[in-house]
């Protein structure tokens, strides 16, 4: 999928086990459930939504390598701490780059204060649980018609 109306939405490792992955930070919802708000508020923007999580960094990073989509939102996971390798994939991009945390990083263990992505991306949602994804989406939404 790759047109100019379609976000790429990437999901790193653990995220499949939302809703049961200690619900008391990531909250009771599913993957699938964000896949269908992320689905719900594109619409209406007129844009689409590519949405995939893998655990693999490899496979995260052939997608970004590929994607040819209008603007990317990721949710790094636990590599958003340590992987240069993503943030070098990202940075050949000249799309908008939305990085999204449902928990808030900053308030949490010191080894996840520190993301190795934000430097590169156009900006940051974190803390706002699922929610996050909805509104890294009007922010894409956003960029994409007033730049
Ligand atoms: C996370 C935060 C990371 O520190 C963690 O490793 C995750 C999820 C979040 O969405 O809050 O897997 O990215």
């Amino acid at each position: 999928m790759s047109d100019s109306k379609t976000i790429l939405v990437l999901n790193g490792p653990n995220l499949n086990l939302l809703g049961k992955r200690e619900p008391q930070i990531y909250g009771t919802q599913t993957l699938s459930d964000i896949e269908g708000l992320c689905k719900k508020t594109a619409k209406p923007c007129g844009l689409t939504v590519d949405f995939r999580q893998t655990n693999s960094e490899s496979e995260l990073i052939d997608w970004i390598q590929q994607s040819k989509h209008a603007a990317i939102i990721i949710n790094p996971a636990a590599y958003t701490h340590s992987s240069i390798a993503i943030r070098d994939s990202l940075v050949q991009h000249s799309c908008p780059i939305v990085e999204v945390h449902i928990s808030n990083i900053f308030t949490r263990e010191s080894f996840r204060n520190e993301s190795v992505i934000s430097g590169i991306s156009t900006g940051v949602v974190c803390g706002f649980g699922a929610n996050g994804y909805m509104l890294a989406i009007i922010a894409v939404q956003a960029l994409l018609e007033n730049g």
